[in-house]
């Protein structure tokens, strides 16, 4: 059972990944689960005194009590973090959520991340290695200067004998163009059991008709936005494929491809 309750833990160290995302270890100062890939954490800064101030993000890697978190800044909340000194006391919740649910046999994963989707699947691979299973990790970028650690993609990709795929949308690193591209040029000559994905919802809409016209099955983990994180608030919800809707925090973060309206997504 995961406690509901905020765990002390303390800001050991930060590293820039890109102009825009950088990288923040946790030392945990309590009992915390291993999360699985996919979860999520609610990371507060306590004393700050907002209201639902926690903001939601999926680890990169957990080892003997240190969560590493991967941020993309964008707001007031994604910046603290950027400018806090080692030592800065935080609060985590979780993990929280369902995560991808990786287990042995099942044929090569292709883990697909675009942008800031990538720590769920570097914790997928992590898993994937555990369980015997070959992977390959695509990461999809805008430039060069946006591609996320490509050195430890490639040793964790190689690490499950599988390839590491990098793209960029204007060329200037990797294969060139969309990620989604470079994934139906390898099903062109090998096939997937399972498509894990964390991105941009164009790119998840792009996947979903992949997986469906080729019958592969699909596990999505979506980054929408939330508040309470915990089902209460309503604030992440999104359309379920036949009607009715899902709430990201509590019914995922992860979704089968064919258990969204993708097309229905803003
Ligand atoms: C399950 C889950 C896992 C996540 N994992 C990560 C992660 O590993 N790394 C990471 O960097 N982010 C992740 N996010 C997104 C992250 O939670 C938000 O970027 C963050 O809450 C924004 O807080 P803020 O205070 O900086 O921005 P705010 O001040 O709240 O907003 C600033 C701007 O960012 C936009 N924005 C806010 N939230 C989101 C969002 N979820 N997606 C896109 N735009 C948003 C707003 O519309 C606004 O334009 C995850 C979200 C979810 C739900
Ligand atoms: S964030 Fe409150 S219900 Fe999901």
């Amino acid at each position: 059972m995961v406690p509901r309750r905020d765990l002390p833990a303390r800001l050991l160290h930060r590293r820039e990944l890109s102009p825009t995302v950088y990288a923040v270890t946790f030392r945990l100062e309590g009992p915390f689960h291993r999360p699985a890939a996919g979860q999520f954490v609610m990371l507060g800064a306590p004393g700050l005194g907002r209201p639902f101030w926690r903001r939601a993000f999926s680890p990169a890697a957990y080892r003997r009590g240190e969560l590493e978190l991967m941020i993309r800044q964008v707001g007031s909340g994604t910046a603290y973090w950027r400018n806090a000194p080692a030592g800065t006391p935080a609060t985590l919740l979780g993990p929280l959520g369902n995560g991808f649910g990786i287990a042995a046999g099942g044929g090569r994963i292709a883990a697909v991340a675009g942008g800031i989707g990538l720590p769920p699947l570097l914790m997928a691979l992590e898993e994937a290695a555990r369980h015997g299973r070959e992977a390959d990790l695509f990461q999809g970028a805008a430039t060069a200067g946006e591609l996320l650690e490509p050195e430890r993609c490639r040793e964790m990709a190689r690490g499950t004998d599988g390839e590491f795929v990098a793209t960029t949308d204007d060329g200037s690193a990797g294969e060139a163009g969309f990620v989604t591209d470079a994934l139906e040029r390898r099903l062109a000559r090998r096939s997937y059991g399972l498509v894990l994905a964390c991105g941009p919802l164009p790119m998840l809409r792009a996947l979903a008709r992949i997986c469906r016209e080729r019958g592969i099955e699909g596990r999505f983990a979506m980054e929408e936005r939330m508040a309470c994180g915990v089902g209460v608030c309503l604030g992440c919800v999104v359309p379920r494929a036949g009607g009715g809707h899902a709430r990201v925090c509590a019914d995922g973060p992860v979704f089968g491809a064919h258990d969204l309206d993708w097309e229905a997504m803003a």
